[in-house]
């Protein structure tokens, strides 16, 4: 039977790279992409697909129940069975120091518009995708696995907790048919220059300063967009309902391990390296037990750090008119604030 599949922030980092992946894998299905288009929606990631047959775009709102009735609207007349991969938010943790409201709006509201209207729509899986950053911070070791208490230190952190509470309270109340995904850190091509690899690549590229913040020593758990992509696919096709499913690149680096390493890739010298003020809140280490998605439902990343991060410093290089379309207007405006 033919899917349509309503993707959330389709135009944004994860969401582009999800549609072009299934565009790809799953030609038969039916795509929506309702997206916004915030500073971090970008319609140019998906020309590829823009002309598909059964690929329509909904310039929607997940905070208005009128726009997400729109594209349950468009879905219907797609035909099949519909259902929500949801990406949309406010992702960025240094915005949500700045200014949390956004965050609640889009994360907590938006996700509970769209739980409300999914459910009056009989929607058939519903897939919340998640971050590791809900469990909070690690100390030097262990790992973060799906039963870890939720401590949420930044508003970013805590708005995406409590959307995922929101999803468990729809699926124990209404046996809602849901499932969590909780992912580390993602890169690769499509990224938004103000999260850290992008912006290194950025910055090393035109010899600006490279900002790390603290001592650098925070450490993060690297997966290769693609790989993360594979993920939601296989947790969307094969997961149990009302599970949540940990999501992770085995693949821990301190920040400046990583920005060393992109300097030497795109031939730089380390004295651009600039330490500022630290992070407010800054949490120490992030790192991901993904035994049980590799256990029930057979996924593992298929890219190692060596392999992934030359690819997506030569995506960046090759795509210097995205960059420099991405870095005007509203992004510098931030970016002026954020490091003067
Ligand atoms: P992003 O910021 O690049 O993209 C977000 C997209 O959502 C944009 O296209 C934006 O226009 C859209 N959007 C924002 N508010 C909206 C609204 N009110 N209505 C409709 N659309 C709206 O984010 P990303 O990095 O691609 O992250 C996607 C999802 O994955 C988020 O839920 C994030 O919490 C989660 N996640 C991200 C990472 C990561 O490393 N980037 C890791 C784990 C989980
Ligand atoms: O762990 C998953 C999360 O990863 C996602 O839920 C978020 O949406 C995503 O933005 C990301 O959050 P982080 O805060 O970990 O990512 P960011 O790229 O902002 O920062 C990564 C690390 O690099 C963090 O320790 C802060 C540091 N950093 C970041 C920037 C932007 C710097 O040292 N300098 C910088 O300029």
């Amino acid at each position: 039977m033919t899917k349509t599949l309503i993707v959330t922030g389709g135009a944004g980092f994860i969401g582009s790279n999800f549609v072009l992946m299934l565009a790809e894998q799953r030609p038969e299905w039916n795509i929506v992409n309702l997206d916004a288009l915030t500073y971090a929606g970008n319609l140019e990631n998906l020309t590829a697909v823009e002309d598909k047959e059964g690929y329509t775009f909904v310039h929607g709102d997940i905070t208005k129940p009128l726009d997400v009735e729109r594209a349950f609207d468009e879905a219907s007349k797609l035909g099949g069975s519909v259902s929500v991969i949801h990406f949309a938010a406010e992702s960025h943790v240094d915005r949500s120091i700045v200014s949390g409201l956004p965050f609640v709006e889009t994360n907590v509201c938006g996700t509970q518009v769209l739980l409300d209207v999914s459910r009056a729509r009989g929607v058939e899986r519903f897939v919340h995708v998640s971050t590791d950053e809900v469990y909070g911070s690690l100390g030097a070791t262990g790992f973060f696995t799906e039963e870890t208490p939720l401590q949420p230190n930044s508003p970013y952190a805590a708005s995406k907790t409590a959307s995922d509470l929101m999803v468990r309270a729809a699926i124990e109340t209404h046996k809602f048919p849901a499932l969590i995904t909780r992912c580390s850190n993602n890169y690769g091509p499509y990224q938004f220059p103000e999260k850290l690899i992008p912006l290194m690549i950025a910055n090393a590229q035109e010899d600006k300063p490279l900002p790390i913040y603290g001592d650098g020593m925070n450490i993060r758990d690297w997966l290769y967009v693609r790989d993360h992509c594979e993920a939601i696919l296989r947790v969307f096709e094969a997961g149990k309902l009302g599970d949540v499913y940990n999501i992770g690149g085995n693949n821990e680096y301190p920040n400046i391990e990583i920005v060393k390493r992109i300097l030497a890739g795109v031939g730089k010298p380390e004295s651009l390296i600039t330490y500022v003020e630290d992070r407010k809140g800054h949490d120490r280490r992030y790192a991901i037990d993904a035994q049980k998605i590799k256990d029930e439902l057979g996924w593992e990343p298929r890219f190692t750090f060596e392999e992934a991060l030359p690819l997506t410093i030569a995506w960046y290089q090759s795509q210097d008119t995205w960059l420099q379309r991405v870095r005007s207007g509203a992004y510098r405006e931030y970016y002026a604030a954020q490091y003067g």
